[in-house]
């Protein structure tokens, strides 16, 4: 296939999409994801920022070592440290990109950067220089490139090129594009740019006014052949083009792009669940592709069509995008080889035999509870059992609510910190009130209680509920995760979840903070 037929897909759900607050994600979880990208068959998978803190830099290396088929890349701004970060953390990939970037918009190279142009174009040639000294592959991003001038584009983007990038990416970084326009400049670099053909145009579109997929895709319709994107379109601030949207779209709509991509889809939907179950950030119930109404059809004359023929209502297939992909896998006679082996699948590996017992006998606890167990409430018990062997956190060991029409709710718990166990009792406006102000009376932190949500995992009302739990403190901004079949638990280890990632997760420096 010639590169001019092929699409290749840039997810940044590990680096854009940890940087929307409160989806940081972990060593572990950035591999699972990880895992699951390249099972997909993502072309290339942007790990982190490893100059944001030393744990970014860990499990950069972690998913560069993990990931075999991918292409696994990592940020840097345009100066030695970063790029010099990049290159040792990707040192152990098979595949390995480093991705630099300036600013190259007026008001950013003026306020921001504090640079003169002439001192950017110079900047981003060493930059790019640089990076090639240590990988054969290297991006440049002209940040802010939605609102910089065509003609400091081409000259940036030349020189770029000169020295070595081979891949061009045009980020609409505050999501400020029109679809006409933002292909109108992709099509005029393209054709400007005298050594365009020596490197692939790629792109960038934040969501701010909604239109990050139709922006990505009038790019591509214009030349583009590399859209950066993410998993349910997570991402700074209203987010990233959501990959499932472009790649659905490419395929449902080939008569117009006739290009394809290499994506595996039946893997979006359990990939999308994985992502939200590890960020904390729900999917919306009528998000495109892999909300939970997608492809469901409430009204009688819609379904009358579906049955008669289903193209008359439907232009994908559910099952494309993995709906329905996830069976029931295990059951409580299931063993300690089959849960391994399923979750090795699945992208879980356990570093000693005694984190798979643990796991394996909540697992059974779990299958006394509910008889049929699936894909997603393994990967949800795994989550609560990572959460729970990380040192210094706090942990839930026993619960029991009371409430009873007519009377005030009441909880009672025992949490444990560094094995001293703590016990605490409260009422509340309904069971779950009762014991968050329970773990507060112990915990004391203060924190802001931002947004709590419950979803049914999988269907039925043996289903274990999944809680989320945003907490704000200092500005910090966290997203815990609980699951269990009894909610008020689900909530209380929700809850706790956050606590320990307040209290415990480093502070981070984010790649667009400040200059070079
Ligand atoms: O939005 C943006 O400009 C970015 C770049 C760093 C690629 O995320
Ligand atoms: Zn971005």
């Amino acid at each position: 296939m010639s590169q001019q037929d092929r699409l290749v897909i840039f997810d940044t759900t590990m680096r854009d999409g940890e940087q929307s607050p409160g989806a940081s994600m972990t060593k572990d979880e950035k591999v699972r994801i990880g895992k699951a990208l390249e099972k997909m068959r993502v072309d290339v998978i942007e790990a982190g920022f490893a100059a944001a803190s030393p744990g970014d830099f860990d499990a950069i290396e972690a998913v560069a070592q993990a990931v075999k088929e991918s292409t696994v890349c990592r940020l840097a701004r345009a100066v030695d440290h970063d790029i010099e970060r990049a290159a040792a953390s990707l040192a152990k990939a098979e595949r390995a990109r480093i991705h630099t970037f300036i600013a190259t918009s007026p008001i950013h190279m003026q306020y921001k950067l504090r640079m003169q142009p002439d001192q950017v174009v110079e900047q981003a040639i060493y930059a790019v220089k640089k990076a090639r000294s240590f990988v054969e592959d290297v991006e440049f991003s002209c940040e802010d490139a939605g609102r910089s001038e065509n003609d400091f584009l081409c000259r940036i983007i030349e020189a770029a090129i000169d020295a070595g990038a081979r891949t061009i990416n045009i980020p609409d970084t505050v999501g400020y594009a029109i679809p006409e326009e933002f292909g109108e400049k992709i099509r005029t670099l393209i054709e400007r740019i005298p050594n365009s053909d020596k490197a692939i145009f790629s792109v960038h579109c934040h969501n701010d006014l909604g239109l990050a997929v139709a922006n990505s895709l009038a790019a591509v319709a214009n030349g583009a052949r590399q859209v950066e994107c993410t998993i349910n379109g997570l991402g700074e601030r209203a987010g990233n083009a959501a990959l499932e949207e472009i790649v659905m779209g490419a395929r449902t709509r080939h008569d117009l792009f006739n290009i394809e991509t290499g994506i595996d889809t039946t893997h979006i939907v359990p990939t999308s669940r994985l992502v939200s179950s590890i960020t904390g950030f729900p999917v919306q119930p009528n998000k495109a592709i892999v909300g939970a109404n997608a492809f469901a059809h409430e009204s009688g004359i819609h379904q009358d069509g579906v049955l008669k023929h289903r193209e008359t209502y439907e232009i994908m297939k559910a099952e494309d995008v993995g709906w329905g992909a996830n069976k029931m896998v295990m059951g409580k006679h299931s063993g300690r080889a089959a849960f391994r082996s399923r979750l090795e699948e699945l992208g879980v590996t356990f570093e000693s035999d005694s984190a798979l017992n643990s796991a394996f006998a909540r697992f059974k606890e779990l299958a006394d509870k509910k008889h049929e167990i699936f894909d997603e409430d393994l990967q949800a018990l795994v989550s609560d059992t990572i959460a729970d062997e990380a040192p210094d956190t706090f942990r839930l060991i026993t619960l029991e609510s009371r409430s009873a029409t007519g009377e005030t709710p009441v909880t009672e718990l025992v949490l444990s910190r560094s094995g001293e166990e703590f016990r605490s009792r409260s009422e509340g406006s309904g069971p779950v009130d009762a014991a968050l102000k329970a773990i507060e009376a112990v915990v004391e932190s203060g924190a802001n209680l931002l947004l709590y949500s419950v979803n049914s995992i999988t269907q039925g009302t043996d289903s274990q509920g999944e809680v989320t739990v945003r907490l704000e403190k200092g500005g910090r901004i966290v997203n815990g995760m609980g699951a269990d079949t009894d909610i008020v638990v689900a909530s209380a280890k929700a809850y706790i979840h956050a606590l320990n990632l307040l209290y415990n997760s480093q502070q981070r420096q984010h790649p667009q903070s400040d200059g070079v």
